[in-house]
C-alpha cells in the first residue's frame, strides 16, 4: 500500500485533488471511504464524477444507498452511502459483488460499517476535519498502486 496525505483548505481544492485521482483510476477500482460528518467524503465523489463528465450532481445516496452514474469513456461509477447500513452482510444483499465484478468505479462512503464486504486490494481514504479550520480537511489516501498528484 502507498500512503498520500493531503490538507485541503476548500471545497474546490478537495474537488481538483479528487480530479487527478480520477485520472489514475481504473474500471473496477473500488473506493472505501471513512470520516464524520461533513468531512468531504461526497464533495471527493463530486471531483471524481466531474472528471467522468457525469451530468447530474452526485448527490449524498443517504437515502437511496446506491447511485449508479454513467461516465464518459465508457465509465459506469457507482455511488453507495453506507451510512444507514449494519453490516457488510446487507451490502452483500444488496448485490455488491456484482457491482464489484461490473466494472464499474464502486465508491463507498461510510465504509467502516461494511468493512466487511470492502475487498483487500480497494483504496482506503480517511477523511478529517483540520482542529479551528472550518474549510480545512485532511484528507489521507491509502493506495493499492503508486498515484501521481500535482499540487
Ligand atoms: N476543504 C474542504 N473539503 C471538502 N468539503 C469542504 C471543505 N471545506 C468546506 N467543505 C464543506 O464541507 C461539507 C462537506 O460535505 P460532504 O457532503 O462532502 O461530507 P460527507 O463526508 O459526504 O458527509 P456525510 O457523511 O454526511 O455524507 C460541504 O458543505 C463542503 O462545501
Ligand atoms: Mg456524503
Amino acid at each position: 500500500m502507498q500512503r498520500y496525505h493531503f490538507k485541503t483548505n476548500t471545497a474546490e481544492e478537495t474537488k481538483l485533488l479528487a480530479q487527478q485521482l480520477a485520472a489514475q483510476l481504473k474500471p473496477g477500482d473500488v473506493l472505501a471511504m471513512r470520516g464524520n460528518l461533513a468531512s468531504g467524503k461526497t464533495t471527493f465523489t463530486q471531483g471524481i464524477t466531474s472528471y467522468y463528465e457525469v451530468r447530474e450532481f452526485a448527490l449524498s445516496p443517504t437515502f437511496t444507498y446506491i447511485n449508479e452514474y454513467h461516465g464518459n469513456k465508457n465509465q459506469e461509477i457507482v455511488h453507495i452511502d453506507a451510512y444507514r447500513l449494519k453490516s457488510g452482510a446487507e451490502l452483500i444483499s444488496m448485490g455488491i459483488w456484482e457491482y464489484y465484478d461490473s466494472g464499474a468505479i464502486i465508491i463507498i462512503e461510510w465504509a467502516d460499517i461494511v468493512a466487511d464486504a470492502i475487498p483487500e486490494d480497494a483504496f482506503g481514504f480517511h477523511f478529517r476535519h483540520v482542529d479551528d479550520d472550518e474549510n480545512g480537511r485532511e484528507i489521507l489516501i491509502n493506495s493499492p498502486r503508486v498515484l501521481e498528484f500535482k499540487l
